[in-house]
């Protein structure tokens, strides 16, 4: 059996150190927003040459939370990609703001720039791009029209902890970098977690008062707030995986890189484009015979998961938006062809081996 992810390899391998500070955590009694979130927020702020880092409860909720300091709200319109996790248009939805889906660039999945300014009205107020599976989208000509029209620019790293254009990290190109540590992310908890960095100090403190029931401390409230605050037990077994984010990344690439290799097959592959990092959080491959393919691996004990078989715009929580099929066709054709194959730093060489011989015998 190759599986997608093993989480179980990588802990074993850290797993004296987990222990350790799990121990001191429980006996310093300080279990949220204490030392370890403080330290943790500190460091992936620096890591992305940002000013602060704010732990919250999920990746949703960062992006909620950021969405709402960043003072979008009630009948505002959100430029967003239909080519994403469901979380991504949520977190625009629970502000009353409306999503605005655009079309994909063919090649990294990602919203394509050209396509966001026909979409933008009086009512736009930021745009949203998603680093889709690890590969950064076009930071800068996202920048250059959010400048032009004075949009908010909040970007989902969800799947893109440590990816980077020319050096500079996803997620210090917007006035938001929004992260999940759900398990399975490149930078993963033991259960759910997220944070938002900033670089303005004061839409970092309107962060910090709704993670907390709308407080400034001492029980006063400003605001209608929420409990989404990140707990030190989680806070530090991310530190101790956090040391190794930019070895376990390179790992990522290492075997996407083997894959690039071995797969033969006239199937087409991900794509990194010039001066870009990608993170490889998914390695998905297209192919119009997806479903034949997929079996085929199924067969053989390989697995493969299709991330996302049905683009935003065509969901039923979403039909009263009004979209239909053929509004995105760069999405609708991604939904339909792309297949993730397993990837995590830990994957043994052998069965990538295995996974591209399949596949080009397929
Ligand atoms: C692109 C994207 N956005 C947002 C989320 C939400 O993150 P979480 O599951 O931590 O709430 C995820 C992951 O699950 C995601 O992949």
């Amino acid at each position: 059996m190759v599986p997608m992810v093993d989480l179980k390899k990588q802990f074993i391998e850290i797993k004296d150190e987990v222990i350790e500070m799990l121990t001191g955590i429980l006996e310093s009694t300080q279990y949220i927003l204490g030392p370890r979130v403080v330290e943790l927020e500190k460091k992936i702020a620096e890591y992305h040459g940002v000013k602060e880092g704010l732990g919250v409860a999920s990746g949703t909720d960062a992006l909620h939370l950021a969405i709402k300091a960043l003072g979008v709200g009630q009948g505002d319109e959100v430029i967003t990609t239909p080519f994403t996790f469901f979380a991504t248009a949520e977190a625009i939805l629970y502000v009353g703001a409306k999503p605005v889906f655009v079309d994909l660039e063919p090649d990294t999945m990602n919203i394509d720039p050209k396509k966001i300014e026909e979409k933008i009205t009086k009512n736009t107020k930021a745009i949203i791009p998603v680093h889709i599976f690890g590969h950064p989208a076009d930071m800068e000509k996202i920048n250059a029209i959010a400048k032009k029209h004075n949009l908010k620019v909040i970007e989902d790293c969800a799947q893109s902890f440590g990816a980077a254009i020319n050096g500079k990290r996803a997620g210090s190109f917007g006035d938001a970098g929004c992260f999940s540590f759900y398990p399975s992310k490149n930078l993963g908890a033991f259960g759910d977690g997220g944070m938002i960095i900033v670089d303005d100090p004061s839409i970092a403190d309107e962060i910090r008062m709704y993670r907390n029931h709308g407080s400034k401390g001492a029980y006063k409230h400003e605001a209608i707030g929420f409990n989404s605050r990140l707990d030190d037990m989680q806070a530090g077994i991310l530190l101790v995986k956090f040391k190794r984010i930019d070895e376990y990344n390179a790992k990522r690439r290492e075997k996407a890189a083997l894959y690039n290799k071995l797969i033969s097959a006239k199937i087409e592959k991900p794509v990194e484009r010039p001066g870009n990092t990608h993170v490889y959080h998914q390695y998905t491959i297209r192919s119009s015979r997806r479903s034949e393919l997929q079996n085929i691996l199924r067969e053989k004990n390989i697995s493969s998961v299709v991330y996302y078989p049905i683009p935003l715009h065509l969901q039923e929580a979403l039909k009263y938006l009004g979209y239909k099929k053929g509004d995105f066709p760069v999405a609708e054709n991604a939904a339909d062809t792309v297949l993730s194959l397993p990837m995590y730093p830990e994957l043994d060489e052998s069965a990538i081996k295995e996974v591209a011989e399949a596949i080009n015998n397929a």
